[in-house]
Formats: structure tokens, C-alpha cells, sequence
């Protein structure tokens, strides 16, 4: 096993502004690691295109330009945890976009078992790929990766899809996404949401379950800290208490924030309610059988409650904590979400590779009137 010198996931405010520039160019994100390297007015643009490739991508002629766009490179998925969602969600963004890709998700079939270091397998991507795309269960992995491949003589950009128990920044992207898409005023919605607006200013958005191990809901706080005026509730049980780097980083930001341990009676208060599972893959000696978990779900009978336009969201995969009861009544965004998913991915993607003014060229030549 290599020993690596990793970053640890706390950091004072210094040391994450060092982080970001080591990780961005021209002050854009050129690898995607951490939440924090993400402003407003990126995030806005990036849910403005991921709108626009949408609606491309819906005519055959529309689709034909965006498969042209990036067939001039190619990406590799370096997948060494599973997934369902964000490895498909990557795949058919790449498809979206032109991108051709291949993929490792298991390192039985790769030179490591020959004694290759991990390292020297990602250095080989390097030279044969024009991005890795990677999740891995090592805290800190994709950051390290970055400064691996910034050292390389061929330098290449690598996305974060999830990293230990640390951050899955993508995967916030598309929540801010589905969020803005689902508290937008109705009037907003008619028109497609305008990003540009704060409609979380005002808002209550709850994050329950396992708070100390979800790596997804780490990285939507560092996100929604770019909206003044929004309100965090972050509900679980004493043993998975959100991590206090996070509640830190809230305060330095100005963001109000409530910790609280018990859903039922303050459901009625949210406008959002981002589910969890229980990451007991992490446990080390079953110590998560003991929690009462049941506490951390939502259920249809809770639905009186609920204020008229909740969201419920959830990066999924779910186990009980979320009543597939709940599915089919407009509360439930969490298919929407996974929809999202691919639109914002192929929108990182084209950003990454400097084809999203073509696409926005393409679309006031097109679709504007
Ligand atoms: C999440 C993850 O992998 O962190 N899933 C996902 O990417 N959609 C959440 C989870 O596994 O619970």
C-alpha cells in the first residue's frame, strides 16, 4: 500500500483559498475537488447552461451539434467505489456531449495487481485520456490526484465524483440545481427559472440522517454559504452530528444554521428536506446498529404537515428513511434530481473544455426570440 500525504478535510479559511488556487485557472475551476472552488456567478451559469443543453438536446438537429462539440476527446471513469447514479449520470453526460470514454471500476483488472502503484496507474490515464472523472474511498484521493497531474508533463483535469467521506461536489451542483428549479416562484418556472436570483434568501432547508458521513450534504452547505439569507437545520441523531469544520465554515459565512435532533416535530417549518441514508459502510464495528434510525425518515403520513410547496430531495440510493409512498405527490423531486444530474454534469463537462460558449451561441441562435 502507498502512503500518500494527504490534505485533511478541515482547514483553516487560508489554507481552503490556498486549496482552491492550487485546483482552479483564471480563477474557473480547471479540476473539480472541493464545493468551495464554486462562486454565484458560476453556479448560475452553470445551471443556466445545463438549461440550455437541455433543451438542445431535445430535437435530433440539437443533439447532432452537441455530439460534436468534444469528439475530439476523451475521458476516462475511474470508478473504484460503487455507484449506480453518478457513474451513469457521468456516462451519459459524456454521450450528451461527444465525449468518448472508457471506464476502470475495478482494480483487479488493472496493473495493480502487479504491484503498480494507484499513482502510476492515474499517471498512464494521463497520457492516454484528456480527463479522469473519479471516485474513490480515500478522504482527500481526488485532491491529491489534482497535484499528481499538475506535476505531470501532459497536465489533465480530474473531477472529484465522490471522495471517501469528505465531499462529492458534483453531485451539489446538481442539488443547487434541483433546488432552484423546485423553490423558484411559479412565476419563475413558467419562463425557466432566472439563476441569477437569490430564491433561497428566506428559505428553511433541513439535511437529515447521517450528517457526520454524507459526503453529498458536506459539499451542498459549502454551496448554499454563496446565498445570503438562506437557513440550515441540520437534523440527526447525536452520534452523526454534522462535522463542526462545516458548522465553522457557516459561521465565517454568516449563514444561520440550527442543529436538532428530532424531524417530526419541525417538519412544518422547512421549504426543503434533503434526505440520507445510513453510511454504516463506514462503520468500523457495527456501531450504527444501536441508532434508532427509524426517527430519520419522512413518511407519507407526515404529509399534513408539510408546507403546500416543500421539495423533498434525496442523492439517493435511499433505504427507509424515504416512503416511496411519497413518490408520486409533487413533494418528491428526488427523480427530477437524478434527471438533473446528467444536464449539469454535460454542462460541467462542456465548461471544463471551453465549449459552452458555442453552446450558448447555438441557443440564442436557436431557441431565443
Ligand atoms: C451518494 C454518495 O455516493 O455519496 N450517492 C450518490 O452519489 N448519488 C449518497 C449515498 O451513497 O448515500
Amino acid at each position: 500500500m502507498q502512503t500518500v500525504n494527504m490534505k485533511p478535510a478541515t482547514s483553516a479559511h487560508s489554507d481552503t483559498a490556498h486549496r482552491v488556487t492550487a485546483l482552479n485557472r483564471n480563477d474557473q475551476p480547471f479540476h473539480v475537488v472541493l464545493a468551495q472552488q464554486f462562486d454565484r456567478p458560476m453556479m448560475d451559469q452553470l445551471c443556466q447552461l445545463a438549461d440550455m443543453i437541455r433543451t438542445i438536446a431535445n430535437s435530433r438537429q440539437g443533439s447532432r451539434f452537441l455530439r460534436t462539440l468534444l469528439n475530439h476527446r476523451r475521458a476516462m471513469l475511474y470508478f473504484i467505489q460503487p455507484s449506480t447514479r453518478t457513474f451513469l449520470s457521468f456516462t451519459a453526460a459524456c454521450q450528451i456531449v461527444g465525449l468518448p470514454y472508457n471506464s476502470v471500476r475495478d482494480r483487479s483488472t488493472s496493473s495493480e495487481v502487479k504491484g503498480e502503484s494507484e499513482d502510476d496507474t492515474i499517471r498512464t490515464f494521463s497520457q492516454y485520456f484528456d480527463l479522469i472523472i473519479m471516485r474513490h474511498p480515500m478522504e482527500g484521493f481526488a485532491e491529491h490526484v489534482a497535484t499528481m497531474l499538475n506535476n505531470m508533463p501532459r497536465t489533465i483535469p480530474v473531477i472529484n465524483a465522490g471522495s471517501g467521506k469528505d465531499q462529492h461536489p458534483t453531485q451539489a451542483l446538481l442539488d443547487i440545481y434541483t433546488l432552484y428549479r423546485s423553490l423558484a416562484d411559479p412565476q419563475d418556472a413558467r419562463t425557466g427559472p432566472r439563476y441569477t436570483r437569490n430564491v433561497f434568501a428566506g428559505k428553511t432547508i433541513a439535511f437529515v440522517g447521517d450528517l457526520k458521513r454524507g459526503r453529498t450534504v458536506r459539499s451542498l452547505a459549502y454551496l448554499l454559504c454563496r446565498y445570503p439569507g438562506v437557513r440550515l437545520v441540520f437534523v440527526s441523531p447525536p452520534e452523526l452530528k454534522i462535522g463542526e469544520d462545516i458548522l465553522e465554515y457557516l459561521t465565517r459565512h454568516d449563514i444561520e444554521y440550527d442543529v436538532a435532533e428530532d424531524l417530526r416535530t419541525s417538519i412544518g417549518e422547512y421549504d426543503a428536506v434533503y434526505m440520507t441514508r445510513l453510511q454504516d459502510e463506514h462503520d468500523v464495528d457495527g456501531e450504527s446498529k444501536s441508532i434508532d434510525y427509524d426517527r430519520y425518515s419522512i413518511t407519507r403520513e407526515m404529509m399534513p404537515d408539510f408546507k403546500p410547496n416543500l421539495a423533498i430531495l434525496h442523492p439517493l440510493p435511499r433505504r427507509n428513511e424515504l416512503d416511496a409512498r411519497l413518490d408520486a405527490t409533487p413533494y418528491a423531486k428526488y427523480w427530477q434530481q437524478v434527471r438533473n444530474g446528467m444536464w449539469m454534469r454535460a454542462a460541467l463537462i462542456a465548461s471544463i473544455f471551453n465549449v459552452d460558449v458555442p453552446i450558448r451561441d447555438h441557443y440564442q441562435a436557436y431557441y431565443t426570440f
